[in-house]
């Protein structure tokens, strides 16, 4: 249009040439991205591997197919197995080791949050010039102020902080044991606006999925074009407890697993929830210029109605089922050679902070060492990932109390009851205890919600995910070489590890305490 205008003046002006070639250069320095581009960040939560149209489910995901469709997939993408810690991940470009969140997620009333120190990509963004937004779920701590998003880098916040809350009351129960070992029910709603105005009373009713979608364009409506826009939104679906509209469990009806109907049913609402939200940016005209990533945060939850399948475990599983998940790049900015493409180089959570601040054209001074690696390249030239291996997680406070002592893997270098997996190449080693170890597949395909295998409680395995991706096949008895390097490596992660900040429940988190809402309490 801009270049119609041009030429249309131009032709008024009798001096077409001149002003010919002006267009000329400005359509083709825009086109080479002499802007820097808008930046949308869409998590899904525990959205399974199987629960996307394009890994050829029969979900119906029409608008991340598409989007997908013409982005690139990428399809050798992890993320961490659990809510937290991939989200710490994504906002400080650092594993759990070093940040000390290795243990579980934060739970309602525990004094912890993403350390202070930790520099968050929202800063990054901001410094570089952005408009930076959070719609969605937190889950990096809220027990103090200096915890909360907008003061982790976020201009606003619209959202709740724990790990779910009830998609139409806000409600979040937790309970708190007393040394006396009697419990104390905790009830809350958590719903906040800027972190300063708490908001839930006034949403209930409204479904959780909508009313952030409609958030998001609200964001999106008000945003300043002249400044470039980050928008992390974390939908918070579709975690437990699953609700959907009628509507939507009503294309799902022929299946009978109700766990498994809501699931889909509440993965297609977030499906058009997400259509409205990219509608809205080309309405305003900000998605010419903007990128779009699309990730889960972790594996379905097997228990709960999501799928994994055919990958091994879920959510909480070091196994591929709860640490592969789907993600894509999308948005008119991709390369044209490359929309449609898939990409296959191991690409993982912690790799967005440099790669975003690289396409915000920011810097990472002031950053504490980052685990991340620049992709930028990796996505838009096809180059070979830098990234080499993935460090899963070493936490040394799951206990491996019923472990087989199969006593020949003690090493002297890494203790193997200590709960960690470790991806190198083709090669993912566990140790300790793990859980989730079983295939399930999904109701729709067969309604058994478990394959029960007996290979829990094996103090090291070892599975060649390239050619064995669903990992039957424990390699860790014929190959101990590969095991014992692979324990080195986790030996050396290990001496570079703080210990994981785990602290007590307080009671002073009270939503009761509080005026019935789940807030800073310290
Ligand atoms: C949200 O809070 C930030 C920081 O306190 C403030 O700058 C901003 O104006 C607030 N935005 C809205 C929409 O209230
Ligand atoms: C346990 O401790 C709590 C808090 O001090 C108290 O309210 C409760 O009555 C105690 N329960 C028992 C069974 O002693
Ligand atoms: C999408 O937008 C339409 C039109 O405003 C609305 O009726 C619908 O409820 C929205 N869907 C979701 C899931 O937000
Ligand atoms: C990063 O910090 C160094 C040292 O303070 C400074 O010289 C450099 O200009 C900074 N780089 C950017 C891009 O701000």
């Amino acid at each position: 249009m801009q270049y119609r205008k041009l030429v249309r003046l131009a032709t008024a002006m009798m001096d077409v040439k001149i002003l010919l070639v002006f267009g000329l250069l400005k359509l083709q320095s825009a086109s080479c991205g002499d802007k820097q581009p808008n930046i949308v960040f869409i998590l899904a939560d525990d959205l399974g591997y199987y629960d996307i149209g394009y890994h050829g489910s029969r979900i119906q995901t029409p608008v991340l197919d598409n989007l997908a469709n013409r982005g690139i997939k990428l399809e050798n993408y992890y993320v961490q197995p659990i809510c937290t810690p991939t989200r710490s991940q994504l906002m400080s470009g650092r594993y759990q080791i070093h940040t000390g969140m290795q243990h579980k997620v934060i739970l309602p009333p525990q004094p912890l949050c993403l350390p202070r120190d930790e520099v968050t990509i929202a800063e990054k963004l901001k410094e570089a010039g952005y408009a930076t937004h959070i719609v969605g779920k937190w889950h990096l701590g809220h027990y103090a102020e200096f915890c909360l998003p907008t003061k982790r880098g976020f201009d606003t916040f619209f959202g709740f902080y724990n790990c779910a809350v009830d998609y139409y009351t806000y409600d979040k129960y937790n309970y708190y044991r007393y040394p006396n070992g009697t419990n104390l029910q905790m009830l809350g709603k958590d719903l906040w606006r800027n972190d300063s105005e708490f908001v839930a009373p006034q949403y209930v009713g409204e479904h959780k999925t909508r009313l952030f979608a409609s958030e998001a364009q609200r964001v999106i409506r008000n945003h300043d074009a002249e400044l470039p826009l980050f928008l992390y939104l974390a939908f918070g679906a579709v975690h437990v407890p699953v609700q959907a509209p009628l509507k939507y469990r009503k294309m799902y009806r022929d299946v009978e697993n109700e766990e498994r109907r809501l699931v889909l049913a509440l993965a297609t609402m977030m499906d058009e929830a997400i259509g409205n939200v990219t509608s809205t940016l080309e309405e305003t005209g900000l998605w010419d210029n903007t990128i779009l990533i699309f990730s889960s945060d972790n594996g379905g939850a097997t228990s709960f109605g999501g799928s994994n399948w055919p990958l091994r475990g879920g959510k909480k599983s070091y196994y591929e089922g709860g640490i592969k998940v789907a993600g894509f790049v999308s948005g008119p900015l991709l390369p044209p050679n490359l929309r449609g493409s898939t990409n296959r180089e191991l690409i993982h959570v912690s790799d967005w902070f440099p790669t975003l601040v690289h396409l915000a054209r920011g810097n990472l001074n002031g950053t504490k060492p980052l685990d991340g690696y620049n992709q930028w390249s990796t996505i838009w030239h096809q180059s070979p990932s830098p990234r080499k291996e993935i460090l899963i997680n070493i936490d040394p406070m799951i206990e491996c109390t019923n472990c087989t002592k199969n006593s020949h893997w003690r090493n002297d270098k890494f203790d193997v009851h200590l709960n960690a997996g470790l991806i190198v190449g083709s090669w993912k080693l566990l140790t300790g205890r793990q859980e989730h170890a079983f295939w399930s597949i999904p109701a729709e395909i067969q309604d058994v919600l478990r394959v029960n295998t007996n290979t829990r409680g094996k103090l090291v395995s070892l599975y060649n995910i390239k050619s064995d991706p669903t990992e039957q096949t424990d390699l860790a008895e014929c190959m101990p070489g590969i095991v014992h390097r692979m324990l080195e490596k986790l030996a050396e992660y290990n001496s570079g590890a703080v210990s994981p900040l785990f602290p007590d429940s307080q009671e002073e988190a009270d939503p009761a305490r509080h005026g019935g809402a789940w807030g800073p309490w310290v």
